[in-house]
């Protein structure tokens, strides 16, 4: 009988246990919840267009900025960078971008607003690492048919100075051109239509 008693009254103390950790589960499966209806203010500033002075890249070079947490590579291309890009057109995969991402208020062919300013998202479309810019012609490395573009150290997968990703290669298709306005000469938003702006 006694047995009995402590069994019963162990049994209690175990039911009422596990009420509670019962009860802190379901409180800490509602935070999640309460977390998605009130993004936090990281969380949209995550999201939000950046502006980037463009003032200071010099011809042929590259700046990197930060959107959604992905890089964005902007570069100064000059007038002999454009004219390789027509020169190479039978060599890339997708030469105007059908199935590519990028605005439709880019140039199809150039894959900018302006010829000379290039607006990427930095990440390879194979498995998502960061290419390198490369643009100097024929390197040792590179080869001398090099005319300057963005190696991805991963798995080597090639692209020219638009952005588009050269045939047979790991990564199916070109860079993102991500969405972009020009505020002045000199700052682009990144993450605003240009129809918008
Ligand atoms: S991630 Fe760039 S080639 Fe694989």
């Amino acid at each position: 009988m006694s047995n009995d008693g402590v069994n019963a009254g162990r049994r209690r103390f175990l039911v009422a246990a596990t009420s509670v950790v019962g009860a802190a589960g379901a409180v800490g499966a509602a935070v999640p919840f309460v977390g998605s209806w009130f993004p936090s203010a990281k969380a949209k500033a995550a999201g939000a267009p950046v502006k980037v002075n463009i003032g200071k890249i010099e011809p042929g070079q590259q700046m990197v900025a930060e959107w959604r947490g992905q890089p964005v590579f902007i570069v100064r291309r000059t007038q002999e960078i454009l004219g390789n890009l027509e020169k190479i057109a039978g060599q890339v995969a997708d030469p105007e971008s059908k199935a590519s991402v990028q605005p439709t208020y880019v140039d199809p062919k150039s894959r900018s607003i302006k010829p000379e300013i290039l607006v990427l998202v930095g990440i390879c479309t194979h498995l998502g690492c960061s290419p390198s810019f490369r643009p100097e012609v024929a390197p040792a490395d590179l080869g001398a048919q090099w005319v300057g573009g963005y190696f991805c150290p991963c798995h080597g997968s090639r692209y020219d100075l638009a952005g588009r990703v050269y045939k047979s290669q790991p990564a199916p298709l070109n860079l993102p051109v991500p969405p972009h306005s020009y505020e002045s000469d000199d700052i682009i938003v990144v993450g605003v239509d240009q129809e918008k702006a």
